[in-house]
């Protein structure tokens, strides 16, 4: 049978020449004490692609860890790709600069790789926004103008959004004059997001997956992603483990994916993708996988306070 397999790329390259490594550390999570140690354990299993966020109050410990890295010679700034996120209590269009800053300053860097809006979604200045009162009105394209600026001034050196549907997507390329590098959503064997996929395929814009795993261990979540049959007879027949499977569905769907851990031997396990395939007649398995969104975003939507009233709004239907 032919076979349909791709090769998985160690990196996803854009038309500006931005090469994205296609397996990066999710910080997620981590909590402080610990994300430190696992930037280094994962920097030193060979990846090249840290993903952090401002709103997981963990960057100044990864920002230690990551100069430590760069003082001893382990690897170079340049050769790391370091994505954060702006905050919804940062959409304000002057508070984008500063966010960004903050992140510098707490990562210890002069620049990052890649800056997300992390929701599509605004609260107030300096809330944690998960209160209905403390929400805003959202105004993408004013925020979008400012990610445009950061981006003129060479200190987000590519911006992109994250949790943006296909239409929220589509509304925000239409006035885009940066065009959005990355959308960074859910995306795992149970939630393969093939519509939009498909869109930010025809549109250029990369799709990067979070909880490639199903998140297993989130307290917020019940998630049984990695104890999906169809995931665990693959793995079986290839010898590998679910999260090993689970990852390399995703590069050769072609996305790239940021698996979290803190285990150093988990964080091993989940870089050792590169050198093995799933091949055509268990690929196509993977379409008989029930679909669910983990992440519904409960918390973002309110009657009355919320620009979505619900989660079917907040998605435009992808749900
Ligand atoms: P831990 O950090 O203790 O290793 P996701 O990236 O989908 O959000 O999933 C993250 C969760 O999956 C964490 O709870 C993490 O636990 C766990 N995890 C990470 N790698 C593996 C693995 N190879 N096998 C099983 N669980 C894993």
């Amino acid at each position: 049978m032919a076979m349909k397999t791709f090769d998985a790329p160690l990196f996803f390259e854009r038309k500006t020449g931005a090469k994205i490594p296609s397996v990066g550390l999710g910080t997620w999570q981590a909590p402080p004490g610990v994300v430190g140690d696992a930037v280094t354990a994962a920097v030193k299993a060979g990846y090249r692609h840290i993903d952090c966020a401002r709103a997981y109050d963990n960057e100044a410990e990864i920002g230690r860890a990551l100069k430590k890295l760069f003082e001893d010679g382990v690897v170079k700034r340049e050769e790391m790709w370091i994505t954060s996120k702006l905050w919804c209590s940062d959409h304000a269009p002057e508070d984008v600069p500063l966010a960004l800053d903050q992140t510098l300053q707490d990562l210890q860097l002069d620049y990052v790789d890649l800056y997300l809006i992390h929701w599509p979604f605004r609260c107030k200045k300096g809330k944690r926004g998960f209160n209905p009162s403390d929400f805003a009105p959202v105004d993408i394209p004013s925020t979008w103008k400012a990610m445009e600026s950061v981006y003129d001034s060479g200190k987000a050196r590519a911006i992109g959004v994250s949790n943006f549907s296909s239409k929220k997507l589509d509304d925000l390329l239409k006035i885009a004059r940066v065009s959005p590098a990355v959308n960074q959503v859910e995306c795992h064997p149970s939630w393969q997001q093939a519509k939009l996929h498909a869109f930010c395929n025809s549109k250029g814009v990369h799709l990067s997956a979070y909880s490639p795993l199903g998140s297993p261990g989130s307290k917020w979540l019940k998630s049984d992603v990695l104890k999906n049959p169809v995931l665990n007879t693959v793995a079986e027949k290839l010898n590998k483990t679910p999260a090993q499977v689970a990852l390399r569905w995703g590069l050769q769907s072609g996305h790239s994916v940021l698996p979290k851990s803190t285990t150093e031997e988990r964080i091993k396990e989940n870089f050792n993708i590169f050198d093995w395939s799933i091949p055509d007649d268990l690929f196509c398995k993977f379409s008989e996988i029930e679909q669910g969104r983990l992440i519904r975003g409960n918390f973002l939507v309110h009657e009355t306070l919320s620009p979505y009233k619900s989660v079917e709004e907040l998605w435009d239907g992808e749900i």
